[in-house]
C-alpha cells in the first residue's frame, strides 16, 4: 500500500518561454523583462510558504513556461529551496526544458541545482509542422538538444503530440521513430487540444484546416503501437516509461498526493486540510507582494475529494488503490459503489486491492467514470 507520508511535491512555476506557440493556453508568456522581479519575488514566496513545514519532499517538478531560459536564477532558487524546505536524499527533481534554451550552460545550472529528470518539449520532428505550430525551435534544434540531455541525465522525458494540423500517420512514425533511438527512458504523448483564444484555435473556426477527431485518435492508436514496439510501457493515458521510468511527481499528484505550488498562478493541493489553493494569476499582484496577495482558497468536500481521487486514479493504467482509499476516507469503495461497479463490469478490471479500466476502454474512461461516480 502507498505510504502517505511520501508524497508530498514542490511545484515551482516559471512562465517565461522565447516566443508563445500557436495552441498553448499555459500561464506563460515571451516578454521576459520582469524575470529578474519574478526570481525575487518566487524566492520570498518559497521563504515564507517553507515555514512550519516539517514534511520531507519527495518531488520537485520545475515547469512552465519554459525553466530552461532562466538558468542564471537557478543557484538563488535553489538557496531559497534548501533554506525553507527539507529533501529526502533521493528526492526526484524534474525540470521542463525547450530545445532553443537546452545549452551546456543549462546542463551545468541544472547539474548543480540537483536536476535529476528533464523534459523536453519536441512536439514534433517536422520542420514544417513544427512552423505550423509556432515552436521556436526546429528538427535540428530537437535533436542536437536531446543529444546533449541524454549524454548528460539518465533520465529524460520527450513530449510530443498527436493531431496537429496536416500532421500523418507518416510524421508520427518518424517522429517517434528517431526520438526512440536515442537512450531517453519517457515519452508524453498529448493529443492536441484546440484551447479557445489561441491562435490555432481561431485558424480552425475560420476553416484553415480540417479538424478530424477519428483520425486524431487513430494516430493517438499509432503512438501507443509504436512506443509499446520500442518497448514503452503505458503507465497513464499520455505517458509511457521505460524500466519503470514514471515521472515521480505526476504519478503522485495523480494518487492523490500533497503538493505546493509556488509561482504565478501556481495551484496547491494540502490533502490533510482538505484545501485547494491557487496564486493569482496577476504577474503585477505577484511581484509586489512576493505572490502573498491574491490567492483564492478552496476548502474541498468529501464528496468532491473522492470524485477527485477517481478521476485521478482511473488515469493510471494500474487504476486506483482501494486500500488507500479506505485509509484516507474511511469506507470501502467496492461496497458503496457495488452496484454501479457490476453495471460497468465490462469496461472494468477488479481485484480485492484495485480496481481500473480496462486498457480498450481507456478512449472512453471520461464516460465510464462519469457512470461510476457521477
Ligand atoms: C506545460 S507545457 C510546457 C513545456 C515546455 N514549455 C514546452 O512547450 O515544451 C507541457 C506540454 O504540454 C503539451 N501541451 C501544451 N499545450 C497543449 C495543447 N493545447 N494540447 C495538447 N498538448 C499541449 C505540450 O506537449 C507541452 O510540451
Ligand atoms: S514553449 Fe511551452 S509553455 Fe511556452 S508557449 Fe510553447 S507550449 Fe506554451
Amino acid at each position: 500500500m502507498k505510504d502517505l507520508s511520501r508524497d508530498f511535491s514542490l511545484y515551482i512555476h516559471i512562465p517565461f518561454c522565447v516566443s508563445k506557440c500557436a495552441y498553448c493556453d499555459f500561464l506563460s508568456f515571451a516578454d521576459r523583462s520582469c524575470m529578474a522581479k519574478y526570481f525575487v519575488a518566487l524566492c520570498e514566496e518559497i521563504k515564507a510558504k517553507g515555514k512550519g513545514v516539517k514534511a520531507p519532499v519527495d518531488h520537485i517538478y520545475v515547469g512552465g513556461g519554459t525553466p530552461s531560459l532562466a538558468y542564471e536564477y537557478f543557484p538563488a532558487l535553489k538557496k531559497a529551496i534548501d533554506g525553507s524546505f527539507t529533501l529526502r536524499a533521493d528526492a526526484e527533481i524534474s525540470m521542463e526544458c525547450n530545445p532553443e534554451s537546452v545549452t551546456p550552460a543549462f546542463v551545468a545550472a541544472a547539474k548543480a541545482f540537483g536536476v535529476n529528470r528533464v523534459s523536453l518539449g519536441v512536439q514534433t520532428l517536422s520542420d514544417p509542422l513544427l512552423k505550423t505550430i509556432g515552436r521556436a525551435h526546429d528538427r535540428k534544434t530537437a535533436l542536437a538538444a536531446l543529444d546533449l540531455l541524454t549524454r548528460n541525465f539518465s533520465s529524460v522525458n520527450a513530449d510530443v503530440m498527436v493531431g496537429l494540423p496536416g500532421q500523418t500517420k507518416e510524421d508520427v512514425t518518424e517522429t517517434l521513430n528517431v526520438l526512440t533511438s536515442y537512450p531517453i527512458n519517457h515519452i508524453s504523448c498529448y493529443s492536441l487540444i484546440l484551447e479557445e483564444g489561441t491562435p490555432l484555435f481561431a485558424a480552425a473556426e475560420r476553416g484553415e484546416f480540417a479538424v478530424d477527431d477519428d483520425f486524431a485518435v487513430d494516430l493517438y492508436d499509432l503512438a501507443c503501437e509504436k512506443l509499446k514496439k520500442a518497448g514503452f510501457c503505458r503507465y497513464e493515458i499520455s505517458n509511457f516509461c521505460k524500466n519503470g521510468a514514471v515521472c515521480g511527481y505526476n504519478l503522485s499528484v495523480w494518487q492523490y498526493g500533497e503538493y505546493l505550488g509556488l509561482g504565478l498562478g501556481a495551484s496547491s493541493f494540502l490533502r490533510s486540510k482538505s484545501l485547494r489553493l491557487k496564486n493569482t494569476k496577476e504577474t503585477s499582484v505577484y511581484l509586489s507582494s512576493n505572490g502573498s496577495a491574491g490567492q483564492t482558497v478552496e476548502q474541498v468536500s468529501k464528496e468532491e475529494q473522492v470524485k477527485e481521487f477517481v478521476m485521478l486514479g482511473l488515469r493510471l493504467e494500474e487504476g486506483m488503490d482501494l486500500a488507500v482509499f479506505k485509509q484516507i476516507f474511511g469506507f470501502d469503495f467496492l461496497e458503496k459503489y457495488a452496484e454501479r461497479v457490476k453495471k460497468l463490469e465490462k469496461t472494468l478490471v477488479v481485484t480485492p486491492s484495485r480496481i481500473a479500466i480496462a486498457p480498450e476502454y481507456f478512449y472512453v474512461s471520461n464516460t465510464i467514470i462519469q457512470e461510476l461516480i457521477f
